[in-house]
C-alpha cells in the first residue's frame, strides 16, 4: 500500500524544525515506519543545488532562476527519494515543499502562483502532499524568535516585510486548500503546538 506523503510549512522562526523532531519522537515511540527529508535538499544533487540558492555571495541570483532551482532540487527528490519511499508504503514527511515556493518565489518574491504551479506541475500532478501542516505564528514575533536578520543565510536576510508577504501567501494558500492544509496555532509552548499537531493527525486518520 502505498505511503502518506505529509509536509510541513511555515515562516522563519515558528519552530519548524522543533515540531518535527518532536514528532519523529512521538513516530519513533509509536512504531509507525516513517521517512523524514527536507526541501531544498534531501540527495546529493539538491543539496547541491541547496547550496547555490542559500549562499549569501548570489546577491545576482533572479528570482526566476530561484524559483526553478528550487523546482529542480524538488523534482530530484520526488523521483529519488520521495516517491520510492512512499512505493515502500512508510510515511514520508518532508519540511517544506511545494506550498514554499508558492509562498516566498509566487506571493513574496511576486512572480505569481500561476508561473510556480506551471514549473512545479510535476510535483503539483504527481506528488501533492496528503496533507501539510502549516504553523501559523505571526511573522513579527517568528522573526523575534529567530533574532531578526544578521548573519543568516539569503532567504533569511530579505528583511520582515518580505517574510510578512510570505505569511499573506501562506493564509491565502491555506484558504483555497482547506482540506489539504491543516493550521496550527504555533503561538504557545512548543508541547502545546505539538499537542495539537499530533490530535490533527489523529483527526485526519494519520496516525
Ligand atoms: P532552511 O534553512 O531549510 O530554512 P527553514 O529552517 O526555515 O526551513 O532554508 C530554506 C529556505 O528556503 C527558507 O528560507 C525557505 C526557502 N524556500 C523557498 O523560498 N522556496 C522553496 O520552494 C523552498 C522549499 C524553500
Amino acid at each position: 500500500m502505498k505511503g502518506l506523503f505529509i509536509t510541513f510549512e511555515g515562516c522563519e522562526g515558528v519552530g519548524k524544525s522543533r515540531q518535527i523532531k518532536l514528532l519523529e519522537e512521538y513516530l519513533k515511540e509509536h512504531n509507525v515506519p516513517y521517512f523524514l527529508t527536507r526541501e531544498p535538499g534531501g540527495t546529493s544533487v539538491s543539496e547541491q543545488i541547496r547550496n547555490v540558492i542559500l549562499d549569501g555571495k548570489n546577491t545576482e541570483m533572479t528570482d526566476e532562476c530561484e524559483a526553478l532551482l528550487y523546482a529542480a532540487s524538488r523534482v530530484q527528490l520526488l523521483k529519488e527519494v520521495i516517491k520510492p519511499k512512499l512505493d515502500e508504503g512508510l510515511l514520508v514527511i518532508c519540511d517544506r515543499y511545494v506550498d514554499s515556493s508558492l509562498a516566498y518565489q509566487g506571493y513574496a518574491r511576486g512572480l505569481g502562483t500561476e508561473f510556480i504551479e506551471r514549473i512545479n506541475s510535476y510535483a503539483l500532478k504527481n506528488f501533492t502532499p496528503d496533507y501539510t501542516v502549516f504553523l501559523d505564528l505571526d511573522p513579527e514575533r517568528a522573526f523575534k524568535r529567530k533574532g531578526g536578520a544578521d548573519g543568516k543565510d539569503r532567504l533569511e536576510q530579505s528583511g520582515l516585510s518580505f517574510h510578512k508577504k510570505v505569511y499573506e501567501g501562506y493564509r491565502a494558500l491555506a484558504k483555497e486548500n482547506p482540506e489539504r492544509i491543516i493550521v496550527i496555532d504555533a503561538s504557545g509552548e512548543k508541547a502545546e503546538t505539538h499537542a495539537k499537531i499530533i490530535a490533527a493527525l489523529k483527526e485526519k486518520g494519520v496516525l
